[in-house]
């Protein structure tokens, strides 16, 4: 959550009923920040035989959300466009140590935003993760001072693992290399393996509670899709597996929003024939519309001999571009540069 806000506690939203409270607590719900990124439908549900009806429940978000708002923590519903730009210039980002790369995100990964990294095997996308847990500098930098300021915990990442493929030891070296303190990265990383569609679907529906207790700033999802896919995999089942993923997307955007953190996903890709070059075939993200829409940004990489080249397919405010990376020992590195544009140019 930003740094300058005091939490409210469920009991001091004015005039709230004890009954309420103890409902709501019921549901682990005891921050107006954790109140703040529901949605109606969910919590008149989730409740069951201590009934919320729907309109009482969107009442409950409208005020937690009121709250928020007069906090200065969240946006009102019509901004000024100037207080919009104030809003985006206080927008934190997370950089991965390449310069090239960095520069290719504006700076770093984005706070109050979704980056999707999609890409096939082996094209760097859990490497890219891990580089950016060992290199969050402006995650480290920022904390000093908060952590001098206020009683919070040291700023987190929390990085949800659905392959078993989060290596700390890569991690250590990955620092080790850019001469960051490995140790100290290392503490602030919470790690969670996840073996179903359904623990990280419950996880994720968890995690304000957690990003609360570790002042967290960035959650990657490495990968947000694999489980969905290999679960969901008949013609049949699509739609429901869309309906959950969209339902994930959108909780993220929501946590991304309310608690200023940075949220970064990998996916997977698809192949389709080209039917205009018969015998080949094209790749693109998997997860069709709900992951397009869901994310902010969508990065998609591919190999390209012993480098990676990154485009960035979708972004608000960027146009399409590309970057070359090298993976190495130091993590995601600028690729050699090239002495002619010529040579460039053929080289992607
Ligand atoms: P999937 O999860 O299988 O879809 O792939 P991914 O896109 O996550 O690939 P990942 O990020 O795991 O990249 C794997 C590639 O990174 C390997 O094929 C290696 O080429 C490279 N790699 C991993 N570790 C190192 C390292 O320590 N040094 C170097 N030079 N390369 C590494
Ligand atoms: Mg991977």
């Amino acid at each position: 959550m930003p740094n300058h806000i005091k939490e409210v506690a469920i009991q001091d939203i004015p005039d709230i009923a004890s009954d309420t409270v103890d409902k709501l607590r019921k549901l682990k719900i005891t921050s107006v920040y954790q109140l703040a990124v529901q949605s109606p439908p969910e919590l008149a549900m989730e409740i069951g035989d201590t009934f919320i009806d729907v309109e009482s429940a969107a009442r409950l978000i409208a005020i937690a959300r009121k709250i928020l708002t007069e906090n200065d923590t969240l946006s009102k519903e019509f901004m000024i466009a100037d207080d919009l730009l104030e809003k985006r210039n206080k927008i934190t980002r997370h950089a991965t140590g390449s310069e090239k790369f960095d520069a290719f995100l504006n700076g770093g990964f984005e706070t109050q935003a979704i980056t999707e990294i999609a890409g096939e095997f082996g094209s760097g996308k859990s490497q890219i993760c891990q580089a950016l847990c060992a290199a969050a500098i402006t995650l480290l930098e920022n904390d000093r001072l908060d952590i001098r300021m206020t009683q919070r915990a040291p700023a987190s990442i929390i990085f949800i693992d659905t392959e078993n493929t989060f290596r700390a030891n890569r991690v250590h070296q990955i620092a080790e290399q850019k001469n960051l303190d490995p140790e100290d990265i290392l503490k602030r990383i919470y790690h969670c393996n996840v073996y179903s569609s359904e623990q990280l679907e419950v996880l994720i529906d968890d995690l304000p509670k957690f990003i609360e207790q570790y002042n967290t700033k960035l959650v990657i999802v490495d990968s947000i899709i694999s489980l969905h896919r290999a679960e969901f995999s008949g013609r049949g089942t699509l739609a429901d597996r869309q309906q959950r993923l969209g339902k994930m997307l959108n909780k993220l955007r929501r946590y991304a929003d309310v608690y200023d953190i940075a949220i970064v996903i990998t996916n997977q890709v698809v192949s389709y024939a080209d039917i205009s070059h018969p015998g080949f075939e094209y790749m693109k993200a998997a997860g069709g519309n709900v992951v397009a829409h869901g994310s902010t940004y969508r990065v998609f990489l591919r190999k390209s001999g012993k480098n990676r080249v990154a485009t960035m397919e979708d972004s608000p405010c960027q146009p399409h571009q590309r970057v070359k990376f090298t993976i190495s020992e130091g993590g995601i590195q600028d690729a050699n540069s090239y002495k002619t544009e010529e040579e460039s140019n053929s080289a992607w």
